[in-house]
């Protein structure tokens, strides 16, 4: 019986994986705590505390797009161009849409 229980518990756990395909590149749980490397310049959940732009609330589609444009090198920058490299498309659509829920 608790063999039984465990393998249906491993089966809904493997069940819940399927329903979330974001879980792959970021933990949902972990999501703020990845985001937080944006936070040094542009403040805690993109709240902006400089002249660096906000990130919170903005719009989810322009986010996006944006990052990949720094990494791509079509919009020029100073620094976002470099740290835009370092995450996947996925990454990106990711952080894009934390923020935008940001308020
Ligand atoms: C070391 C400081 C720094 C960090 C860390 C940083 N940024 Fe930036 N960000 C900037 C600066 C400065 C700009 C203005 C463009 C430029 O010169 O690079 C900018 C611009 C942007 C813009 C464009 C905003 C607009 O209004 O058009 C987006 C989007 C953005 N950053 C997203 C992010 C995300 C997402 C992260 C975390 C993965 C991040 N940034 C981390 C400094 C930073």
């Amino acid at each position: 019986m608790q063999k039984l229980a465990l393998a249906l518990a491993g089966t809904l756990i493997a069940l819940n994986a399927l329903a979330e395909p974001r879980s792959a590149a970021v933990p949902p749980a972990n999501i703020p705590y990845f985001a937080a490397n944006c936070a040094n310049c542009h403040g805690t959940d993109g709240r902006a505390v400089s002249a660096i732009p906000p990130l919170a609330g903005r719009d989810r589609a322009y986010l996006e797009e944006t990052m990949k444009a720094y990494k791509t090198g079509a919009r020029p920058a100073t620094i976002m161009h470099q740290l835009a490299k370092g995450y996947t498309d996925e990454e990106i659509a990711i952080l894009a849409e934390y923020f935008a829920k940001q308020k």
